[in-house]
């Protein structure tokens, strides 16, 4: 559908840098949809070149005469109006996203990893040139999530971001759960799925989730927060052993991203790590590659988000809803939302977050050695909420869960429980999340 003084109105020229699983939806959708996008937008969006590596591959639904190998003389071109990035990876794509604002285009892109590592620099450039910077589509894939954050929560006070925001993990934790399926074949299948990061350790070391975590934790409290002010573990340190374990005690293991205010209000601490989840909590629930994040505010209370967290056409269907949003301010002639950092929290370790642990221990079941167990967990202020014996003899196993304490006190009674004579070996240490209570 065409309005028609929306026809008559000159087109919005649009750049595609990177036509692969994302690109490739995107330009799929902006010829499809043409006809409503531009009524939406209130002009026309004419894609006028598309830029890639390998200019002899096959791209269906594109017009070879628009596809080019030179990205900075696209968007150097003086006339373009839009130029979305999802080529991924630091640079080119820094260079190139500067130098088209600097040409006085607005910038859609969906890259976490740039976004984290130096997206202060966009904002700077898009302040400075007058122009828009939107990345709806970096985190959480088609759920609507860092508009609500920048708008429509705006007027809240933010407590805490706690969710799923990595759709390849989430896959191979589920596949793992449910299936008792192999690591590596499902990672190739999240791969082959169009999930993964080109270089997937991004996802599996929980780079990706960390670089979303850092971008949620800017816009939810007005700071600015790098990948580098982020705690990370990624997943691969997780069994099939710890995953049945888990199982048994009526959890499931998760990649979570965590970012929270401290008591103080003055600082800020940003996690991602593995977890174990109650079965009853919501984001058990969220399977394959799916993501979910919680946002909990002073007066919203708790709100939860949902939906498709990676693949090309749910993220692409972010970069169109920042196209149209953008498309909307260049006809109008205004501006989105740049950036917020006045409240300026200081970035804090994970050693000052209240966490909660389960620990597997292989001990010797002889008299006094719970005791003495319990006493390092006592010793260093943690207290116990579960303790569960497995076995007898010199094979015995003690799964400990205890209440929330500061992960140093946690981390220093791990230490201390290695060298612990009565503690044969540490089996397994996992934070667990989501739990009620104290
Ligand atoms: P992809 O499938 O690897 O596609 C990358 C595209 O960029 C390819 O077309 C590639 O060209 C092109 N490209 C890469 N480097 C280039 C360079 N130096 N010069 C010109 N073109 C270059 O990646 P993707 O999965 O679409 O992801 C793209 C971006 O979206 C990344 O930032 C990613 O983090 C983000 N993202 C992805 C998803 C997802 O589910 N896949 C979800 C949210 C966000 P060739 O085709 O010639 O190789
Ligand atoms: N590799 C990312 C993921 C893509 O699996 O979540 C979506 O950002």
């Amino acid at each position: 559908m065409t309005d028609h003084t929306t026809a008559e109105r000159p087109p919005l020229k649009v750049v595609l840098l990177g036509a692969g699983t994302v690109g490739q939806e995107v330009a799929r959708l902006l010829v499809e949809n043409g006809g409503d996008l531009a009524a939406r937008a209130g002009a026309p969006l004419e894609l006028v070149g598309v830029a890639v590596r390998d200019t002899a591959k096959v791209r269906p639904g594109i017009d070879p005469s628009l596809i080019t190998d030179d990205a900075l003389a696209l968007v150097t071109r003086g006339d373009v109006d839009i130029v979305i990035e999802v080529m991924g990876g630091i640079e080119p794509a820094r260079t190139l996203m500067l130098a088209a604002m600097s040409a006085g285009a607005s910038v859609v892109t969906a890259n976490k990893a740039l976004l984290a590592e130096d997206g202060a620099t966009l904002y700077m450039a898009a302040e400075a040139n007058g122009v828009d910077l939107y990345y709806e589509a970096s985190v959480a894939g088609a759920i609507p999530l860092l508009r609500p954050l920048r708008e429509s929560l705006v007027g809240d006070n933010v407590r805490r971001v706690l969710g799923i925001v990595n759709g390849t993990t989430n896959f191979i934790l589920t596949k793992m759960d449910e299936q008792g399926a192999d690591y590596a074949d499902v990672l190739a299948e999240a791969q082959a799925l169009g999930f993964a990061e080109a270089d997937p350790t991004a996802d599996v070391e929980g780079f990706d989730s960390a670089a979303k975590a850092a971008i949620l934790a800017g816009l939810a409290f007005h700071t600015r927060v790098t990948i580098n002010d982020v705690h990370r573990e990624g997943m691969t340190g997780v069994t099939a052993a710890d995953i049945a374990a888990a199982r048994d005690m009526g959890f499931v293991i998760k990649l979570l991203a965590v970012a929270e205010l401290t008591d103080d209000e003055q600082g800020v601490v940003v996690r991602v790590h593995p977890a174990m989840v109650p079965r009853s909590h919501p984001l058990a629930a969220v399977r394959e590659a799916f993501n979910a994040v919680f946002v909990e505010a002073d007066s919203a209370g708790q709100v939860m988000f949902y939906g498709r967290g990676a693949g090309g056409a749910p993220t692409a269907s972010a970069v169109l809803g920042d196209i149209v949003a953008v498309g909307r301010n260049r006809v109008s002639g205004r501006r989105g939302p740049g950036e917020s950092t006045y409240a300026d929290l200081e970035p804090r370790s994970i050693a000052s977050a209240y966490t909660r642990y389960y620990v597997n221990l292989q001990v010797a079941d002889r008299p006094g050695v719970l005791a003495t167990i319990a006493q390092v967990f006592a010793d260093n202020g943690v207290s116990i909420q579960v303790v569960r014996q497995d076995g007898s003899g010199d094979h015995a196993s003690l799964l400990v869960r205890t209440h929330l304490a500061t992960d140093e006190a946690l981390q220093r009674t791990i230490d201390l429980l290695r060298e612990a004579p009565s503690v044969r070996s540490v089996v397994g240490v996992m934070r667990v999340e989501g739990e009620a209570g104290p």
